[in-house]
């Protein structure tokens, strides 16, 4: 069975930035509050002419430059997003079309904040059963699009953005790649993050909008106290199943969703904050962008080496969550 190594990243955050204080002139809000609460001082926002895709060809492009891949090498393309260009042609086609990606297939994978792990683990298994050799995961996010610009609960949390990952099949006798990915779901706190409006359940109508629902909708309190308690396990299972400790990792790369969820879990493991890398001042939450865009960040900065071993962990909308063990 062929090892599955992440062989490229890249990203890319749109130019405008929507700092707290420019949030404070546009709801009730403060920079202290929202520093304190959520760890942000930040975030991105795509321009009114961008769509997913678009993000997603920037960065692919990034990645694929790092990698050394060509677009015609790519045998498959998966987008994780919760934000796509439209519900169909999925958002990874129009990266497929945009890039030159001739032989390859193309899909979407919608797991919300948890997106890039799950999408992670559905690569590992086509590389590993053979099936493909080479696959584009990229992650892209225009939350701004589908948030309530008058609701302070929400409005301050969520950024624009897109990471991609160029993953390969390798053999020999190296023991890096990746070493596991475990992914989870429980649907029975569906209603703790989602938005609903245009789906099935809820054709868009005059009345669906007056009423907002066209928007995300969040119960932040409660998805805090789930989302420290299911990171923590996932971490855990992760290290337990591969026969490692916590003292093992090198760097954990947490979904950046809220500082002090970040802080609970790295107290809940007793994992000391130098090995864990945390970036949302800059971009806020990101949804399914928020690890690989640390990931290609860590890596541009020096924070991983060759040899360390990385531990990724999401929660998300769903609600989801997963964990990807890695050996760089
Ligand atoms: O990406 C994965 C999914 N997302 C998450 O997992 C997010 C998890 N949740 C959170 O990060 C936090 O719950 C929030 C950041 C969303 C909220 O922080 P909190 O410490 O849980 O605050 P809270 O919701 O308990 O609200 C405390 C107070 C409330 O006022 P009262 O009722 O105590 O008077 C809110 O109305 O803070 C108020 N508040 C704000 N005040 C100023 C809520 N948002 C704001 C705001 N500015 N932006």
């Amino acid at each position: 069975m062929k090892r599955v190594k992440i062989i490229g990243t890249g990203s890319y955050v749109p130019e405008k930035v929507l700092t707290n204080f420019d949030l404070e002139k546009m709801v009730d809000t403060s920079d202290e509050w929202i520093h304190t609460r959520t760890g942000m001082s930040e975030r991105r926002i795509a321009s009114d002419k961008d769509k997913a895709s678009d993000l997603a060809v920037k960065a692919a492009h990034k990645a694929l430059k790092d990698s050394g891949v060509t677009p015609e090498e790519i045998d498959l393309i998966l987008v994780a997003t919760a934000t796509p260009d439209m519900f169909f042609p999925s958002t990874a086609c129009f990266v497929q079309s945009a890039i030159g990606a001739k032989k390859s297939a193309a899909f979407d994978i919608s797991a919300a904040c948890s997106g890039y792990i799950y999408a992670l683990s559905v690569a590992e298994q086509y590389i590993k059963s053979g099936k493909y050799k080479t696959i584009l995961l990229i992650a892209t996010e225009i939350f701004s699009r589908y948030i309530d610009w008058t609701d302070r609960n929400t409005c301050v949390l969520f950024g624009d953005g897109a990471a991609a990952t160029v993953l390969k099949g390798v053999g020999g006798n190296k023991a890096d790649g990746i070493i596991s990915t475990l992914i989870y779901s429980d649907g029975k706190y569906a209603d703790l993050l989602y938005l609903m409006g245009g789906g099935s359940s809820s054709p868009l109508t005059h009345e669906t909008i007056d009423n907002k629902l066209h928007l995300l909708k969040m119960k932040g309190n409660s998805l805090f106290k789930i989302a420290v308690k299911n990171m923590v396990k996932a971490a855990r299972e992760a290290l337990t199943l591969n026969g490692y400790k916590v003292s093992d990792i090198d760097l954990l790369i947490p979904h950046q969703a809220n500082k002090r969820i970040i802080d609970a879990v790295a107290e809940n493991l007793e994992l000391p904050k130098e090995k864990i890398f945390v970036n949302i001042e800059k971009y806020g939450n990101t949804s399914a962008v928020s690890i690989p865009l640390a990931l290609d960040e860590a890596l541009k900065g020096g924070r991983i080496k060759e040899g360390d071993l990385i531990l990724m962990v999401a929660f998300g909308g769903g609600l989801t969550w997963g964990s990807a063990l890695i050996r760089w």
